[in-house]
């Protein structure tokens, strides 16, 4: 909906009557998922939304619940419909007409994309049927009075060729709304709230260099600008002149207040002798905070901390708590900070998703490269230096890491993969180089393709570019004599090393 334009939000299925109807949707869209009607307890759409006089979209299990709710009956599917299929169109409606991938024997037929095992078999009174497939006698359905709709495919993903237009013809002339959701309008709307919550007071960001706490930083910059101080905690864990390059972009570029943090040392002392992931990874985490706590303290007047948390981050946080989300990741802010800081937060990109985030923070000047980057860990290079974590080993794999990525983007495929990087493995081997041997480190390489970097498939990156990436590497990092790539796979492997 957002893509297309319009604002929408996504709630829980068991949201209360009362907030469905103080919402005041335009219209409804009940969502798919992995239950069925058939269990005993089904998840159920608030009957508010039956109620609103909005038009109602149901997809996928969200058809089948409507049916079901409105007093048309569903059943196990004896026949299992997963992947594409063809839908011919049997009857007009608002929603179908003129959309079609083929015409047969006068008829439209639309390929689409299926994943459902129960359809449904009897339609609810008001209903007619405007669609079928080989397996679902009803694969589409309207009560068109009421603005009522039900497809059992899929429209939202790409597959669906006709999926875009479905939801546009739903939104734009169903719903009547307006594409007023752009990225100009979003930005003078998230100023302006800004400006009002914020008043005189002052605001502290903690600044990573990623992207959703940069186009913070370059929002409150346009939206506040001297009433904003960001503090830039330099770990020493970042990549090749990451330091720099973030003071470039804030301080020079947009004039911000930045205080850069210099905490290189205390960060390895903290580490030193520490080899194992998971207290590596506290460790950075608490000298972190202790870092950026002490530059609080010695700010006056700070009234409000600025957090880069998203959409995604709410919807995950929410699913945490009731346990209702089925895709649960862990995320990471600056969170932790203890309670007698006594700031208010302002998180302002906590309605946006990330290609939002993204549209904005191009459009508020940040560099495409900054906004585009893979993401980086928290701990930066400190969980890709396996063991130990020393200078040392920084250094080289910080160098190792560069001609990666560089090499990544120089050969245009950087972009086709979601996330790449090296990592040091602090074992020796034996090489050759000008005749004279060496013992020297290992750098591995890791790329993957992803969507949700909860599963991740290796990247098939071609051999020979794998072979420029590791002829430079021992060329031009000395400690290094090997480079292997890494074929593993999300699950068994994790996408970090540690
Ligand atoms: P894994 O290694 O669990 O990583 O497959 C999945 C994604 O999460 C990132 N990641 C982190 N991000 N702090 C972060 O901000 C962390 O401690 C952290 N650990 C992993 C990882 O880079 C990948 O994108």
């Amino acid at each position: 909906m957002r893509e297309l334009g319009v604002y929408c939000e996504i709630h829980p299925w068991d949201i209360s009557d009362a907030e469905v109807r103080a919402f005041g949707a335009r219209g409804v869209i009940l969502s798919g998922g992995p239950e069925s009607v058939t269990d005993a307890t089904p998840p159920k759409a608030p009957e508010a939304v039956f109620a609103l006089e909005a038009p109602l979209l149901g997809i996928c299990y969200g058809m089948q619940t409507m049916a079901q709710q409105l007093g048309g009956r569903v059943a196990a599917g004896a026949v299992r419909e997963f992947g594409y299929a063809e839908v011919q169109v049997s009857a007009p409606s608002r929603l179908l007409d003129g959309l079609a991938d083929r015409v047969r024997e006068g008829a439209a037929v639309l390929d689409v994309w299926m994943s459902h095992g129960d359809r449904v078999e009897a339609l609810p009174p008001g209903f007619h049927s405007l669609a079928s497939t080989h397996n679902a006698p009803f694969a589409a359905m309207a009560d068109e009075r009421r603005g009522f709709y039900g497809v059992q495919f899929h429209p939202e993903v790409t597959h669906t060729r006709q999926g875009t237009a479905v939801l546009e013809r739903f939104v734009r002339e169903i719903c009547g709304c307006e594409a007023r959701w752009t990225v100009g309008n979003i930005i003078e709307d998230l100023i302006a709230r800004v400006r009002a919550q914020v008043g005189s007071a002052q605001v502290l960001l903690g600044l990573s260099g990623g992207v959703d706490s940069s186009v913070v930083a370059a929002l409150l910059q346009r939206a506040i600008g001297q009433q904003l101080t960001c503090v830039f905690v330099d770990h020493g864990l970042l990549r090749l002149g990451e330091g720099d390059q973030v003071m470039q972009i804030f301080a020079s570029g947009l004039s911000a207040r930045v205080i850069r943090v210099q905490a290189e040392d205390r960060f390895m002392n903290a580490l030193r002798g520490v080899s194992d992931p998971e207290a590596k990874r506290k460790i950075i985490g608490r000298q972190f905070i202790e870092v950026f706590e002490n530059q609080a303290r010695a700010l006056e007047g700070i009234g409000f901390l600025a957090q880069g948390t998203i959409y995604p981050d709410v919807i995950e946080s929410a699913g945490v708590r009731s346990g209702k989300a089925h895709v649960i990741k862990s995320h990471h802010n600056v969170g932790g900070l203890p309670p007698d800081l006594k700031f208010k937060l302002i998180e302002p990109l906590r309605e946006l998703f990330k290609d939002e985030v993204r549209r904005i923070g191009v459009e508020l000047g940040l560099p495409h490269e900054l906004v585009y980057r893979h993401p980086f860990p928290g701990p930066g290079l400190g969980v890709r230096i396996l063991g130990e974590v020393k200078a040392e080993y920084a250094e080289l794999l910080r160098r190792a890491d560069h001609i990666f990525i560089e090499e990544l983007r120089r050969h245009d495929l950087y972009e086709r993969t979601s996330q790449a990087f090296a990592v040091f493995l602090p074992v020796r081997s034996v090489g050759v180089m000008g005749d004279a041997r060496r013992y020297d480190y290992v750098i591995a390489l890791r790329a993957v393709e992803t969507i949700d970097f909860m599963t991740a498939h290796w990247a098939h990156l071609p051999y020979e570019f794998l072979d420029v990436v590791s002829r430079r590497i021992v060329n031009e990092v000395p400690g290094v004599s090997r480079v292997v790539y890494d074929i593993s796979g999300k699950p068994p492997a994790t996408i970090e090393w540690e």
